[in-house]
């Protein structure tokens, strides 16, 4: 063991004998309270020594030393949230740790695969972040949900298996960055509903669909993540993830946890997941830049024009995220002649905006390099606003340029 983490577990025994830190609390996923599929990791450790040890993440703290300190700090673009508590901490920094690992074939890895760890598509412009690297989808007849499911192909497949075969034509979707995405987890369910108007009833031609799919627990639910809001839990996502883009079957996937390599499923340990959950859960939401009397004027603007109608400045009690995580209709110029869901081949999820000023291009194929041509994208029930947008004088719309680049 490296001095530095001996010194830190001398650190955190004195403040056990102090009393400051309670060796009995059990470790408890934070976020979405309302279900949680697999079993947190302590909960199986043994009473005694070895319980309050893996209670106090002794095991932990020393194999992430080197992690903590090298992590951006609390609040940081791609550090924890500052909320999280010296235990969340140490989580996060080992979630950092599982989500950078690098699997091979003996590990579970593939039979077909896009990459081999979390890391190397969210890595932009650090850990925890987006990509350039584009899941590339097409529409299933062998449906995990609805019949009119997409699906993502796969790139790479281990020895002696072959990669799926992908048309060119497949439509392709950006790695989206994952700061925050803890927070939207934990938005109400009613919150999303408040503001799903389908039938326009306000007719100010925003509808605003809530994408419903499927739980364990049964019933359905108002589905968030993914590009076309195609999944309600953001551990299921992460599960579905591992299990879709690098072929390691697990336990938190909607999917069967079944492939057909050589190594036992599930493959990935529940502890596995749960690490990763801590790390993409305890991700800060993007720190705002410097905020002038331009940058208000911007985001004046921004309200004026309309944005807001579906860039939220608040969901649930969120704020600054600029979403409300619902799918919109807008305009053949974007469609991508898929079905997920409810979700048409022309609606997507309105974007958070929150960490913008770090993205180099826009939209969910990453075609659009400027706020002009992101604008021109934006058809259908957002036609209206991009209208305003387009008859903005210079000073009006520089403001907006400056609000945007301060997010
Ligand atoms: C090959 C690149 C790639 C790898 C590897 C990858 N992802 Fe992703 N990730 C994507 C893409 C592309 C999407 C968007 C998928 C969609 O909506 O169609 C995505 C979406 C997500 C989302 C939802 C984000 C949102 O805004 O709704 C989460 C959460 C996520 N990934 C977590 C992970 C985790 C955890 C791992 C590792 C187990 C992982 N990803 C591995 C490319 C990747
Ligand atoms: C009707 C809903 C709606 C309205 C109104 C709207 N947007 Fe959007 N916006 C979206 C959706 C949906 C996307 C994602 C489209 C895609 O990926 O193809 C998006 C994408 C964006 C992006 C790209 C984000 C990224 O990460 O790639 C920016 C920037 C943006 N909008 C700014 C604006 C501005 C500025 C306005 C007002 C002039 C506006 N939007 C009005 C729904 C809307």
């Amino acid at each position: 063991m490296r001095p530095d983490s001996i010194g830190a577990l001398v650190v955190l025994a004195a403040l056990v004998v102090a009393g400051v830190v309670s060796s009995s609390s059990a470790f408890t996923p934070t976020g979405n309270p309302r279900e949680v599929p697999v079993q947190p990791v302590d909960q199986n450790a043994s009473n005694g020594l070895v319980g309050a040890m893996d209670a106090l993440r002794i095991g932990k703290l020393a194999a992430s030393w080197d992690e903590l300190r090298a992590m951006p700090r609390p609040g940081q673009l791609g550090g924890p949230r500052s909320d999280l508590g010296w235990r969340g901490l140490i989580d996060f920094a080992d979630g950092r740790r599982a989500f950078r690992q690098v699997f091979e074939p003996a590990q579970g890895l593939g039979p077909g695969f896009n990459e081999r760890a979390c890391a190397n598509c969210h890595s932009h412009p650090n850990t925890g972040g987006g990509g350039p690297d584009m899941g590339v989808s097409v529409a299933t007849v062998a449906p995990p949900d609805d019949p009119r499911d997409t699906v993502g192909t796969q790139k790479y497949a281990i020895a002696g298996h072959k990669a799926q075969q992908i048309a060119a034509t497949t439509p392709r979707r950006r790695t989206p960055p994952l700061y925050g995405i803890g927070l939207l987890d934990e938005v109400p369910d009613d919150a999303l509903k408040a503001h799903a108007d389908p039938n326009d009833r306000d007719k100010d031609g925003i509808s605003g669909v809530l994408n419903e799919r499927g739980h364990p627990a049964g019933g359905k639910r108002p589905a968030r993540f993914g590009h076309k809001c195609n999944e309600p839990n953001l551990l299921r996502f992460i599960g579905a993830a591992l299990f879709g883009e690098m072929g390691v079957t697990n336990r938190a996937s909607r999917a069967a946890p079944k492939d057909k390599d050589k190594i036992k499923d599930p493959e990935a340990p529940v502890g596995y997941v749960a690490r990763v959950d801590a790390f993409v859960r305890g991700l800060a939401p993007p720190p705002r830049g410097p905020i002038g009397p331009a940058e208000r004027r911007g985001e004046k603007t921004f309200q004026v024009l309309g944005c807001t109608g579906c860039h939220k400045p608040r969901v649930g009690h969120v704020t600054g995220a600029y979403t409300d995580m619902l799918v919109h209709d807008l305009g053949t110029a974007v469609s991508d002649g898929l079905y997920d869901g409810k979700a048409g081949p022309t609606e997507w999820r309105t974007p958070a905006l929150w960490g913008l000023r770090h993205r180099k291009k826009y939209l969910h194929d990453e075609r659009a390099a400027s706020l002009d041509t992101v604008l021109a994208f934006h058809g259908g029930e957002a036609a209206e606003t991009a209208g305003r947008y387009r008859k903005l004088g210079k000073r009006d719309a520089a403001d907006l340029k400056a609000f945007l680049d301060s997010l």
